[in-house]
């Protein structure tokens, strides 16, 4: 059992490629689709992730994708499930089963994410659906007093609980503490707290003798606040970034998969890329692939394109493969902003 988990997480991880986050939950994608004037429906959702796992030529840039229950039981338009769909293209299915945030008792202005009772359950019918990965999101706000121990401790556990049980399952969890980028806050307090929030979130993974080898992390980059009047460089993002990983993880873990967190899909790319060139230089060289499991950062501009129409399926698909292969490049150090505006470049992605 523990051999196969670890060959999925070095699959989805391993071979050049990153995770799409698909998984957001009804309310969310609903968020999503009225901003972008688009239909809350349940047959636009299906519609929306139906384009976006037939995008020629995806499993190129794409490894893993995680569904939400909706998604995980949709079909496509000729009865296909969207599930067999991504295999045929090479993308490995997963599914997010936390049940979302939910204010913490006590604690104004912190969450933690709940979805443990019934999860042994639903971790069993996922993995006979042929899910081979879950994913829970942990996320701790910043401000003043803020995090406090009692939400650091609490989604750590839950997390740890959560790991446990996938790997019981056979599903190789994705472990996803998120330090939200809300905020004024300068990029050095971002850096401490991640710190912290990795450190808390290890020391449980031990406790409920997680088989590291087994887990990806999906963190946070280190970044300032989207308010703090000094935005800070890529390359001081990526360094720091990598810096802090590297104090917190554990060489076993089997890969890093960052979210991105509200971050536009450029600059997501470009730290993306700067943190990839960091890691693999000189003596600096990191024990783990640093790869990506971004939702808005890839679909953001598809979204928007797609508008619900379907005579702009095509066009949404190409921007959704264009963000895509961008990261891919990314993991290699290749990212230029000149993928974005030549398009010659454009094309050839
Ligand atoms: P974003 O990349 O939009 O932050 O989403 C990633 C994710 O999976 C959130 O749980």
């Amino acid at each position: 059992m523990t051999s196969a988990l670890v060959a999925t997480a070095r699959t989805l991880v391993g071979e050049g490629r990153g995770l799409l986050a698909m998984d957001e939950s009804n309310p969310t994608c609903n968020k999503r689709f009225a901003a972008a004037g688009i239909p809350q429906t349940e047959e636009a959702r299906r519609a929306y992730r139906e384009l976006i796992v037939t995008t020629p030529g995806l499993g190129r840039c794409i490894s893993g994708a995680i569904l939400y229950d909706e998604t995980i039981r949709q079909r496509d338009g000729t009865g296909v499930l969207l599930l067999d769909r991504l295999l045929e293209a090479g993308i490995i299915p997963g599914i997010k089963v936390d049940r979302g945030a939910k204010p913490l008792a006590l604690h104004p202005g912190e969450t933690v994410t709940e979805g443990l009772d019934g999860l042994r359950e639903r971790l069993t019918e996922y993995a006979d659906m042929g899910a081979r990965f879950a994913k829970w999101r942990g996320v701790i706000a910043l401000g003043e007093g803020l995090p406090t121990r009692s939400c650091l401790a609490a989604n750590a556990q839950a997390l740890a609980r959560y790991a446990a049980l996938c790997q019981e399952a056979g599903l190789v969890p994705i472990v996803e503490p998120e330090v939200l980028m809300n905020g004024d806050h300068g990029i050095a307090t971002c850096l401490a707290a991640t710190e912290t929030v990795l450190r808390a979130v290890f020391q449980e993974l031990d406790r409920q003798d997680v088989v590291l080898e087994a887990v990806i992390l999906k963190p946070n980059m280190v970044l300032p606040g989207l308010d703090c009047p000094d935005q800070s460089t890529v390359r001081d993002v990526a360094e720091e970034t990598v810096r802090c990983l590297s104090r917190c993880v554990p060489a076993a873990v089997a890969g890093i998969a960052f979210l991105s967190g509200g971050q536009s899909g450029e600059l997501a790319s470009a730290r993306l890329d700067a943190i990839n060139l960091i890691a693999r230089g000189g003596g600096g060289r990191t024990p783990w692939p640093l790869v990506f499991s971004f939702a808005r950062a890839i679909q953001h501009p598809a979204l928007n394109i797609w508008h619900g129409e379907d005579d702009q399926i095509g066009s949404a698909q190409q921007a959704l493969y264009h963000r895509a292969n961008c990261n891919h490049a990314a993991l290699r150090g290749d990212y230029t902003h000149a993928m974005e505006t030549s398009p010659a470049l454009r094309r050839a992605s």
